[in-house]
């Protein structure tokens, strides 16, 4: 039987949220060889045991679908042990079933939106926060509330996103980014245990992906028995190097992580990944020690960003926000003539006009500071004769 009427499109249409969804998209071609300061990467590769560990896979097993056997008990050791600077050791054994594999934090948020967000739903977050949050809402055509943050500090709008919190309906998720990406800012531990205590029927989620950098973890101090709406985040992509093989973990009550992992693919983590995981989470100190350098760098470039009066903030996270004198997007390509990429947050709410620059060794951030102060002369000549 023909149909009649307007046909719209030749080809068969998505879902309604799909067609007016933009993929999410980021520049991310082209960088080897660069001083890679633009997504927040461990700069200098993950421990010699990672890759050793990978080296040793037999070809065979490549020819296998991957196994996660031990991988969570594993995840579970490492959240457990007490760290280099005392903190952690948990309050409430976690158990393997409250551990969620994903391919990436990316997979994990997709799968959270995925098994909790129906039409008409809201998410509440903050603004401006990580890129991905929104476009997962949008795919399953949720309403969007992004709370700013306030003030000269970006600090976390608490009083408002409890407002909200509390309001009826009360929204279905609750993202918060502790520490933000790209304000870094930080938020307690104690005020979102208080808030998820608050509204069982939300599903709070923090994603702590660069928690490592400020030890603000709810972690050490989350009851999944009593707030099973609670979901943590955790990603071995920034700190322990393994961005590339794509892995990351929910931690939660077991009923809640059982139901993200139901809108999974059986085999979405690959083997090498799996391989990889378990050498990066066995040589926690190589990490420990990445992370010590890094804050190191971090001070460093404060004193020479004070020194030199550029604004610029800085809070949680390994990297920071600067305010050029110059155009923005012009410094942004000086860098990159140099050799060096660094984000710029160009249309992003509150912080227009800055740049975010991951933080990488001393080294690496004493010649970012070198090409930047380069960059900006350059840049203001060619503004000032325009
Ligand atoms: C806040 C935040 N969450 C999640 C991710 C994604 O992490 P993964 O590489 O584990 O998918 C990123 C990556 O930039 C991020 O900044």
């Amino acid at each position: 039987m023909e149909r009649s009427g307007p046909v719209t499109n030749p080809f068969p249409p998505a879902r309604q949220e799909v067609e007016s969804l933009q993929a999410y998209s980021a520049p991310l071609e082209g960088r080897r060889g660069l001083l890679r300061l633009d997504f927040n990467e461990n700069t200098i590769g993950p421990s010699p045991k990672v890759v050793e560990a990978l080296r040793a896979i037999p070809a065979d097993h490549l020819a296998i679908y991957p196994e996660y056997d031990g991988l969570r008990e594993a995840v579970v050791a490492n959240l457990s042990a007490s760290r280099a600077d005392d903190s952690a050791a948990l309050a409430h054994p976690l158990s393997p079933s409250q551990i969620g594999l994903f391919n990436g934090v990316d997979a994990a948020i997709h799968a959270i939106f995925h098994a909790y967000g129906e039409p008409g739903d809201t998410l509440l977050t903050t603004s401006p926060t990580f890129g991905y949050y929104s476009p997962c809402a949008r795919m399953q055509g949720m309403a969007i509330e992004a709370i700013p943050y306030e003030g000269p500090g970006f600090a976390f709008p608490l009083a408002a996103v409890r407002r909200v919190l509390l309001d009826e309906p009360c929204p279905r998720l609750l993202l918060i980014c502790n520490p933000n990406n790209p304000t870094g800012t930080r938020l307690a531990p104690q005020p979102i245990l208080e808030l998820a205590a608050a509204v069982p029927r939300t599903l709070v989620v923090v994603d702590e992906l660069y928690e490592a950098f400020t030890g603000d973890s709810v972690l050490p101090l989350a009851d999944f028995a009593t707030t099973p709406n609670l979901v943590v985040l955790r990603s071995l992509a920034k700190t322990a190097g393994l961005a590339g093989l794509r892995i990351g973990f929910a931690i939660g009550s077991a009923p809640v992580i059982d139901r993200i992992g139901r809108v999974t693919g059986p085999y979405d983590i690959n083997s090498l990944a799996v391989t990889a995981a378990h050498a990066a989470l066995a040589d926690q100190p190589y990490t420990d020690a990445y992370v010590a350098e890094v804050l190191r760098a971090r001070a460093w470039l404060l004193a020479q960003l004070q020194a030199a009066g550029l604004r610029h903030h800085a809070a949680g996270g390994n990297y920071l926000l600067i305010w050029p004198q110059a155009p923005a997007a012009a410094v942004e390509e000086r860098l990159r003539q140099a050799g060096i990429l660094v984000r710029s947050m160009a249309g992003k709410p509150l912080i227009e006009g800055s740049l975010r620059v991951s933080l990488g060794t001393t080294e690496q951030m004493q010649r970012f500071w070198s090409a930047y102060e380069a960059a900006e002369v350059s840049a203001a000549d060619v503004s000032a004769a325009s």
